[in-house]
């Protein structure tokens, strides 16, 4: 049996946590405190939120390595003229760490995730 490979094939952090079915429920429960949040719920008045989900999930299961592409706008063009601040941009990625630890996503998944998306804030935050 020596000629019998060992499975070391690397398992994807979107793997780890359950797949499509497991991201989605967290952007669920993320958008629906984002929305709870009195200072940040009128940024998506009169948003398509069906669509913001879907390219939310997209985004956070491409970064964990799942099989998508995401296809929405860059980070910069999606949030430009909003003038979000360096504390609501806190409070977002506040929001979705517990939505995270909530569905007991291990901690060094979020902390690789919220390394990568925090690397976005100059694309997010105004100035
Ligand atoms: C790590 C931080 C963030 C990430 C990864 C992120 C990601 C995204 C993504 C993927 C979209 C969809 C783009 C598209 O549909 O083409 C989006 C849209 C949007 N984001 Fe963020 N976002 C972040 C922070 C924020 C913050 C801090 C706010 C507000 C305080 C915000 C408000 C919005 C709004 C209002 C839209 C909808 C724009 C539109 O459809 O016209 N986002 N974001």
């Amino acid at each position: 049996m020596a000629d019998v490979a060992p499975n070391v094939s690397p398992v994807s952090d979107y793997d780890r946590i359950g797949g499509g079915r497991a991201v989605s429920a967290v952007v669920d429960k993320f958008y629906g405190s984002v929305l709870a949040d009195a200072q940040l719920a009128p940024f998506f008045d009169g948003l398509d939120m069906g669509r913001l989900k879907r390219h939310q999930v997209l985004l956070i299961s491409q970064v964990m390595g799942g099989p998508v592409e995401y296809d929405g706008r860059n980070l910069r063009d999606a949030h430009d003229g909003m003038n979000i601040t360096r504390d609501q941009f806190g409070r977002v990625v506040d929001h979705l760490v517990t939505a995270l630890k909530d569905a007991s996503v291990p901690d060094d998944v979020i902390g690789r995730l919220g390394a990568q998306l925090g690397a976005a804030e100059q694309d997010v935050v105004a100035g």
